[in-house]
């Protein structure tokens, strides 16, 4: 049975920003007081949601908040598996660090966790995720697929993919995916993946899908060191986007993508949103394989998600890991 809050909220949603809920009639079907569905609205009005009363009209939704609120996610949440749970936290050291520890402790999956802000993000190669509470998401995924270790190579870049198709459908936007992690806009980075997996002899026990995707950032916010390379899509778009809506958005396509990864189903797709989104074909890169830099020209990746680069002798090589950087602009 769907809670008071998110009858409430769905009954908000259904009238948008113009239409009035009526306190009656919420009464009526929740079988409460209308005292009591006065205090659910003053509930979601301290959690951020801006709502107009009128006396003869009821409640009306005037803006949503800003920042995650887990029962307006999972009211817009469209699709998702009957045994999947969410959690919206306040503030965390790291969500895939505090998914790898309800994992650890037994919490069935899948679940997601948000969080509004963390104190120790990461990124890849133990790298800082600048992780405040500005407007941008911060989402972990924890899985347990059971599958051999090396059917989830090309995992992330999946899922960037459909993140990168998610973005192109939902904004006027066209995004790019950097191999191996790098969601980028204009050139700068939109977002970071980074999927940690803990491995028994030769299954996956658990996995660790994190996303840090810049939504709504202004671009006075990044920090000097940040600011020429980051962006965030309300700096594209040029208006705030629906926090909560996308991210709904966000989780359900990552769970269907899941869904389709773990039945092969995604095979065909991988390649065709590959070549759409792909922002590295024909350019002239270097691989970094820790001290080791390989200079080439991508050819594309192969259906493990490895690089393809065709080095000075014409010969190609293959990366399953490493960091690439640009050697000149596309002509
Ligand atoms: C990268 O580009 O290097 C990956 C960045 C991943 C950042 C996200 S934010 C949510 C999740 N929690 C973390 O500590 N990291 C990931």
């Amino acid at each position: 049975m769907p809670s008071p809050e998110s009858t409430v909220i769905r009954a908000l949603l259904a009238r948008g920003t113009t239409g009035w809920v009526s306190g009656a009639d919420l009464a009526k079907k929740l079988s409460v007081s209308r005292v009591a569905v006065w205090q659910y609205f003053e509930k979601l009005r301290a959690a951020g949601f801006t709502l107009e009363t009128r006396r003869a009209r009821g409640y009306r939704l005037l803006a949503p908040p800003p920042h995650a609120h887990a029962g307006l996610i999972e009211a817009h949440l469209k699709i998702r598996p009957r045994d999947f749970t969410l959690t919206v936290l306040e503030e965390t050291d790291s969500t895939n660090d505090e998914a790898a520890r309800q994992l650890a402790a037994g919490r069935p999956a899948p679940f997601a966790i948000v969080a509004r802000r963390q104190t120790k993000a990461r990124g890849r190669l133990g790298r800082p995720w600048h992780a405040p509470q500005n407007g941008n998401l911060y989402v972990s995924f924890a899985f347990r697929p059971h599958l051999e270790p090396a059917r989830m190579n090309p995992f992330t870049l999946w899922m960037g993919l459909n993140l990168c198709e998610l973005i192109a459908n939902a904004t006027p936007l066209q995004p790019g995916l950097k191999w191996p992690n790098d969601l980028l806009l204009d050139g700068r980075k939109v977002g970071g993946l980074l999927t940690e997996a803990r491995v028994d002899a030769d299954q996956i026990r658990d996995l660790v899908f994190g996303l840090g995707l810049n939504l709504n950032s202004p671009a006075s916010s990044w920090p000097a060191e940040l600011a020429p390379r980051a962006v965030s899509l309300a700096e594209l778009t040029g208006a705030p986007l629906d926090f909560n809506r996308l991210t709904a958005a966000v989780i359900g396509r990552i769970l269907l993508a899941y869904q389709r990864f773990l039945d092969g189903d995604h095979v065909k797709t991988f390649a065709d949103l590959w070549h759409r989104f792909d922002v590295l074909r024909g350019r002239d890169v270097a691989v970094l394989e820790g001290n080791r830099r390989h200079p080439g020209t991508v050819l594309g990746v192969d259906d493990d998600g490895a690089l393809l680069l065709k080095d000075s002798a014409g010969r190609t090589q293959r990366f399953r890991a490493g960091e690439v950087t640009l050697e000149k602009p596309a002509a």
